[in-house]
């Protein structure tokens, strides 16, 4: 090892890899896959796990979802042997964090080894299938392996456990309720998911199911294979006899451009750094991982220090603890806890603290191998642990060849933004935190935009010792992150407090000192200046209270006359969620055939597939011969024209084949959606947001290819560019498209009116965050034939496209989808543009190529849901009756039309919601920005119009002085009115979901109670609110309203069925065999669907709008009912035949046994001119309750419950749509309190990746979340009665906007200022605290917007 690292030391470092082909002095990585033997002499250090088991093992069940270790798509498990205590652990990593090198001599384990469709399910594999907790399935298997291993730990775990496990997974489509629904029957008291009368399930909380036919099983858990620990796999016994092997010598693995070093000795590592003191440690590869991926670094020799003894070992010493800079996190939790059991209370207050702070650092997965010398070197501003240690006054030891030394950890240790102390040949080897005395308080504080595994936007640690006997202060430390480019102290503070007593007062005069030793100036890194402030004054009062508490109750005596006040107790109340719980009620069809299927809870039909990791995505399928990879050039810059592109860098790069541009395009660049072509393929001349395409690199591998786009230059000249609705309306930049609705007569309307009410709401953007990113393949076949597979919602769209782009005949391109890891109109338009993209770079290089977006790539050029302003004028009377409304809609579509147009109409058609008004005058207005196109997204502006209806709801309850209830009922709409658009809504089922959701929820004693808990609470509110909702169903273009199917039946009697839709999560295939079982009255287990492609079924529309089950499935169902018709006589001649009988039959009788079907919605239209039209099929109600908790001083927030009515109809299939249901939900709170979109002043996507953007975790869900199915509500205008689903429960969500409103309006009367007031979404936990203005917000200044350039932009 040391003699290739002197070789190493002597050039520079590029040319020594190339010149380190020195293989024999590189080791034979061996470690054990699924338990067979990985022996690979030719390792590439610089590969993760994941891209190791996806390209090189071909296992591709793990996914790769972000590749920054903040999905959790990739987990596996990875078990190692202690030869020292002679325990094997298994642990849940991040396979795309992982470098492959460190699993040397251990076992990993991947969702292909613990079960699969062809052998037998692992249960944790079936458990989670058939309890429908896998829709798209592109989360399924890291989920999978993340219960596997915890499984693997603790044979019976409780629900804490489990909810805790999956701190590190995502998942975007089920609302997660499924998935911990089907794994509670792992517990001891597991739910049996309702089997057995005494199940939690049918005692539900409060609701009563008395109603005949209607069922809370959407599951049979009984039927569930026992899990029987000791079937599982055992660890390698090679890697136990081996290990002393193993551990005792040092390894060396190196490849073409990075070298991997693991010592297993202090002297090794030492001597390494001595030699080359620019070797980089890398333990966890937490942070440096995330640097190689997406901050351009490339370090060449990297160090494993995780073998060494001094660095992974934890004592106890005299006065606390020492912790090897090795040892994991979770590995330091587990140890301070067990000193906590040990120690009395008094000594271990910063231990407590440590831990507690651990329980909200990232998630199990990170945990699991990043280290504390990881954290503490990285000196990120907002690491969790460095203001713990430093107000811990924590040593630390650094050691180097030349000797050891041992730092403080007070304000000197940090340097400058992510430095300190540390020399370049110094490694950190230990830390020793220290004990506390009796009269030594300690407390740890963080606030982040998510509760789990994010990071801090301030956190803080609090110590302060009192005098003996006294509440006198006597030393004091209070350190603070996310305040300044390190962790710093407060000194002025600490000063001042320091001999003044801890009693009535103590606050108030330390807050100016607090403000000035924390100051932030407008526009300072990270923004949210004033909110951070807050917080710093929000942390000390919290300290204050909790150090008042604990001496009242430990020495009482010494703070006579500085009680906490009762109400101010739960201002420190630490944050408890029981388990989440809730039922799920829907009916059972009656009196129909076994084989018919519509109507039951059938399991996803891709579920058991996904759970194995043997679905096939798109980026799974195994490289066709020749094939080459991609990567984007893409504009650095929001608006400009481009100078100059120089390639030839990157040209000469080895592996590079081409650079495609538009001068390449052989047909059309321009392209975009019918009816405007605006949007460029290849930027030429002028780029209009960052990430636009300017070109493409095509090169042998991701790693080249990328590594060479990176070293394209273009040189630019900038221009002017706008990014928020605000400053679009200022400079009148709008997309020539303004549509207005008219009817009544608004004057009259506001002379009637008691009140007027004016004001503006605003609606952020939301990112669609499927965790599957765009994905293309494209196939060149002979005489200029295309084949593209990919991950999009519209494939005859894809087809088109590349057909203009290439300048052929679209029956030259097919266009095939299998499945997609989620969409949610994030892959209806633009993806088809993406797939253009590379069919031109396919045109070129004549090889087949393949692109698969890093997630900050994804994110950067997708487009988001609009951002939408609204300025509304409401008129309405002294008891609330609206009598008229007037309302300005802006949205933000960014740089092209897309369907931008189609969003704002039915954003302005939905504007209503659920109340009439007599004269309404709704004007929409585009504002055309410097930010990639925006586009369509679950609701398709609805959601956005919706938030305004409800935000004038809530507004006239309080002027006029109503119940939320009052007002609504007032205004709703009645069966037979029509809406303002002039559409007559038949069949209204709002009141009978709104009656429903109030005696479901116990609405009316709730109030009281919440209204009970607020007047005992000051900085604590409880919120409650419900939310109707009504959505119309259809395409608003008229000609996507059709659909187009192909049934065969084969002469085995098997059918296949193709139709139009595609399967993207949302169960369109299951609920397509469903109707087709009903219509051929044929078993579903004798019916599949293949794919959706162009060849099989032409011209179909995107698979969106909430519309596909309905036109496909009439589609379906008459191709099968013409099927069926010709089967006909051989049933009459064999009425006691079998299916088979009677196809085998017909075939004889050379009758065709393949079918057409066509479907397409009655005559829709809107006329734009009139503002009047019939534009919907039929509308689809809902209503929701929830209620929350928030926290004044921070902004925190938590959702209690929630409580749903959804009208589906019949439902076709009542496990998908309540999976629909619930997604549609958590992804609405994602929209409407979570996901805060940012971009910066220049138009950079600040909020790139799961890491910075945050949607809704496991932890997030209600604590208590019923929906209920409305029965016996058939819809006669759709298939089988049922209901469109995908897009109407997602607004019910603002209802948790709303019930947050509820409570901060509490907290401003309270503070004795107006309850009304402007709450724009997201609620964000800024928004939230901001808007509860008290004594500590009153001494922060909010500097004037204008005066200052802003760190980030809302847009
Ligand atoms: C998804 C995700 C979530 C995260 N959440 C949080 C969070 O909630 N709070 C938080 O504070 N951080 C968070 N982080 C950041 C990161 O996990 C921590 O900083 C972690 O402790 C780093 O440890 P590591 O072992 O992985 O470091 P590595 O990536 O291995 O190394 C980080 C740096 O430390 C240096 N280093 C490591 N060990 C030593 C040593 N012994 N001596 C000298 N230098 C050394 C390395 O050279 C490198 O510069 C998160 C990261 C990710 C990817
Ligand atoms: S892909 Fe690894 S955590 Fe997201
Ligand atoms: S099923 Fe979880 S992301 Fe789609």
């Amino acid at each position: 090892m040391v003699r290739v690292l002197r070789a190493l030391t002597s050039l520079t470092t590029d040319t020594i890899m190339d010149n380190l082909a020195v293989k024999t002095d590189s080791d034979t990585l061996l470690f054990y896959c699924n338990g067979t033997k990985v022996l690979d002499p030719d390792v590439d250090p610089a590969l993760t796990l994941l891209t190791y088991l996806r390209t090189k093992l071909r296992l591709t069940g793990s996914k790769l979802g972000c590749g920054e270790g903040g999905c959790g798509a990739c987990t596996v498990m990875v078990s190692k042997y202690s030869s020292k205590d002679k325990t094997i652990s298994h642990i849940a990593v991040n396979a795309c964090l992982t470098p492959i090198c460190s699993v040397h001599g251990m076992a990993v384990t991947t969702v292909e080894g613990i079960g699969s469709t062809t052998t037998r399910l692992h249960p944790v594999q079936e458990r989670l299938a058939k309890a429908h907790g896998s829709q798209c399935g592109f989360c399924t298997p890291g989920i999978v392996m993340s219960m596997y291993t915890l499984l693997r730990n603790i044979l019976q775990p409780t629900m804490e456990e489990i909810e805790s496990a999956f701190e590190g997974n995502l998942c975007r489509c089920t609302g997660y309720r499924p998935i911990l629904q089907g794994y509670k029957t792992f517990t001891k008291d597991g739910c049996c998911g309702g089997t057995n009368t005494t199940c939690c399930k049918n005692i539900p909380n409060g609701i009563s199911v008395q109603e005949e036919g209607v069922l809370t099983t959407l599951f049979d858990a009984s039927k569930f294979m026992p899990f029987d620990p000791s079937q599982e796999p055992i660890f390698p016994p090679e890697l136990m006899i081996n290990l002393y092997e193993m551990d005792s010598r040092p390894r060396t693995f190196v490849g073409v451009r990075v070298a991997w070093f693991r010592p297993v000795t202090l002297q090794q590592l030492l001597e390494l750094k001595a030699t080359n003191p620019k070797a980089k440690i890398v333990a966890g590869n937490s942070e440096v991982g995330v640097e190689v991926k997406f901050k351009n670094q490339h370090y060449p020799v990297l160090v494993d220090p995780t073998h060494i003894p001094e660095l992974t070992s934890v004592e106890r010493t005299p006065s606390g603890v020492r912790i090897g800079a090795a040892v994991s996190l979770t590995s330091v939790s587990d140890h301070l806890k067990e000193i906590i059991q040990k120690e009395p209370e008094h000594k271990t207050r910063v231990f407590a603290a440590i831990v507690e702070m651990l329980r909200w650092f990232a998630g199990h997965q990170i945990r699991n191998v990043a280290t504390i010398g990881g954290n503490i070197a990285t000196s990120s501003p907002i690491s969790d642990l460095n203001p713990l240690f430093m107000a811990a006054v924590c040593t630390i030891e650094l050691v180097s060849k030349s000797g050891k030394r041992t730092v403080s950890m007070d304000g000197n240790f940090f340097t400058g933004y992510r430095k300190n102390v540390i020399k370049t040949d110094e490694i950190i080897l230990a830390i020793n935190v220290p004990f506390t005395c009796e009269n030594e308080y300690f407390y740890g504080y963080k606030q982040s935009p998510r509760r789990e595994d994010d990071i801090a936007i301030v956190n803080a640690g609090m110590r302060v010792v009192l005098k003996p006997g006294t509440n006198e202060v006597q030393d004091c430390s209070l350190s603070y992150g996310g305040m300044a480019p390190t962790t710093v102290l407060a000194t002025k503070t600490m000063k001042n407090i320091t001999g003044r007593c801890w009693s009535d007062g103590l606050v108030e005069a330390m807050a100016s000192f607090l403000l000035e030793d924390l100051p932030l100036s407008p526009g300072a890194p990270g923004g949210m200046e004033p909110y951070r402030q807050s917080l710093t004054l929000s942390f000390f009062f919290k300290f204050y209270l909790a150090v008042l508490e604990q001496l009242r109750l430990e020495q009482p005596g010494i703070i006579s006359g500085s009680a906490v006040p009762p109400s101010y107790k739960s201002a420190n109340q630490p944050y408890h969620k029981n388990s989440a719980r809730g039922v799920q009620l829907y009916q059972v069809p009656s009196g129909q055939p076994d084989s018919d299927a519509v109507g039951r809870p059938l399991t996803h039909q891709s579920a058991f597939k996904q759970a194995t990791g043997e679905a096939i995505y798109v980026d799974d399928m195994p490289p066709i011969k020749g094939e080459l990879y991609l990567a984007l050039v893409m504009s650095r810059k929001a608006h400009a024209n481009i100078l100059s592109v120089d390639t030839t860098v990157a040209l000469a790069l080895n592996g590079v084949h081409a650079y495609v541009n538009a001068d390449d395009v052989p047909g059309n660049n321009l392209l975009g959606s019918s009816p405007v072509y605006d949007d460029v393929l290849y930027a030429d001349k002028t780029v209009n947001c960052v990430g636009q395409v300017i070109g493409v690199i095509v090169a042998d591998n991701q790693a080249i290819a990328q590594r060479a786009a990176k070293l394209v230059r273009v040189e630019y000249e900038e221009l002017p560019a706008v990014f928020t609705i605000e400053d679009a309306i200022e400079q009148n930049s709008f997309f020539p498209v303004s549509r207005c609705i008219q009817t009544g007569d608004l004057d009259q309307g506001f002379e009637t009116s008691d009140h007027i009410i004016e004001g503006e709401v605003r609606s952020g953007a939301q990112e669609h965050f499927y965790l599957e990113t765009w994905t293309t393949l494209v196939i060149p076949g002979e005489g200029g034939e295309v084949e593209v597979i990919s991950a999009n919602q519209s494939p005859s769209r894809t087809q088109s496209l590349v057909a203009e782009a290439l300048g052929i005949a679209s029956h030259k391109v097919v266009s095939r989808v299998k499945r997609l890891g989620g969409g949610f109109g994030g892959k209806e338009a633009r993806a088809c543009l993406h797939a253009a993209v590379c069919a031109v770079a396919v045109n070129k290089v004549k090889r087949p190529v393949r692109l698969m977006l890093d997630r900050n790539e994804d994110m950067m050029i997708s487009g988001t849901r609009h951002p939408f302003l609204a300025r509304y004028k409401v008129g309405v009377t002294s008891y609330g009756q609206l009598r008229a409304l007037e309302v300005d809609l802006y949205s933000n579509a960014g740089s092209t039309y897309d369907c931008s147009p189609s969003v704002l109409e039915r954003s302005m058609q939905n504007v209503d919601n659920c109340y009439k008004c007599p004269n309404v005058k709704v004007t929409g207005h585009m504002c055309r920005t410097n930010l990639a196109s925006n586009t369509g997204f679950r609701g398709f502006g609805s959601p956005q119009a919706m938030l305004v209806a409800e935000t004038i709801m809530s507004e006239i309850a309080l002027k006029c002085g109503l119940t939320q209830i009052k007002v609504r009922d007032v205004n709703f709409y009645k069966d037979g009115d029509e809406t303002f658009y002039g559409q007559e809504l038949k069949h209204w089922n709002l009141d009978k979901c709104w009656d429903q959701c109030l005696v479901q929820s116990d609405y009316n004693n709730r109030r009281l109670d919440v209204d009970e808990y607020n007047r005992k609470n000051r900085w604590r509110k409880r919120g409650l609110a419900i939310t109707p909702t009504k959505f119309g169903i259809s395409f608003t273009v008229k000609y996507y309203n059709q659909a187009g199917a192909l049934v065969h039946i084969y002469n085995d009697g098997s059918v296949l069925v193709s139709h139009g839709g595609t399967e993207m999560g949302q169960g369109l295939h299951t609920k397509m065999i469903q109707v087709a079982s009903r219509t051929l009255r044929i078993p579903q287990e004798k019916i599949h669907i293949n794919e959706t492609n162009t060849s099989q079924v032409p011209n179909t529309s995107s698979t969106a709008a909430s519309f596909s089950s309905d036109l496909n499935g009439m589609a379906i169902k008459e191709a099968c009912e013409t099927l069926l018709h010709r089967l006909e006589p051989f049933i009459q001649d064999n009425p006691k035949g079998t299916w088979e009988s009677w196809v085998d039959a017909a075939y004889k009788d050379r009758i065709s046994l393949s079918s057409t079907g066509f479907g397409r919605a009655r005559d829709l239209y809107f006329d734009w001119e009139k503002g009047k039209g019939d534009p919907y099929a039929y509308f689809v109600y809902g209503v929701a309750v929830s209620e929350v908790e928030i926290d004044c001083l921070t902004g925190d927030h938590q959702v209690l419950r929630t409580d749903i009515v959804m009208d589906v109809g019949d439902s076709l299939n009542p496990a998908i749509d309540m999976g629909q249901i619930e997604g549609g939900f958590i992804q609405g709170y994602g929209l409407f309190v979570l996901e805060d979109y940012r971009v910066s002043p220049s138009g950079q996507l600040l909020t790139t990746g799961p890491g910075f953007y945050k949607i809704p975790s496991f932890g997030d869900i209600p604590a208590e979340f019923n929906v209920s199915l409305l029965t016996r509500a058939p819809n006669p205008l759709a298939i089988c009665s049922s209901k469109a689903v995908g897009e109407p429960p997602l607004f019910l969500a603002a209802s948790i906007f709303f019930a947050i409103k509820d409570a901060i309006q509490s907290a401003r009367e309270d503070a004795g200022i107006p309850r009304a007031f402007r709450l724009d979404s997201p609620a964000t936990a800024e928004r939230i605290r901001m808007a509860c203005q008290d004594q500590f917000t009153k001494q922060i200044s909010t500097p004037e917007e204008g005066t200052y350039k802003p760190f980030f932009l809302r847009p």
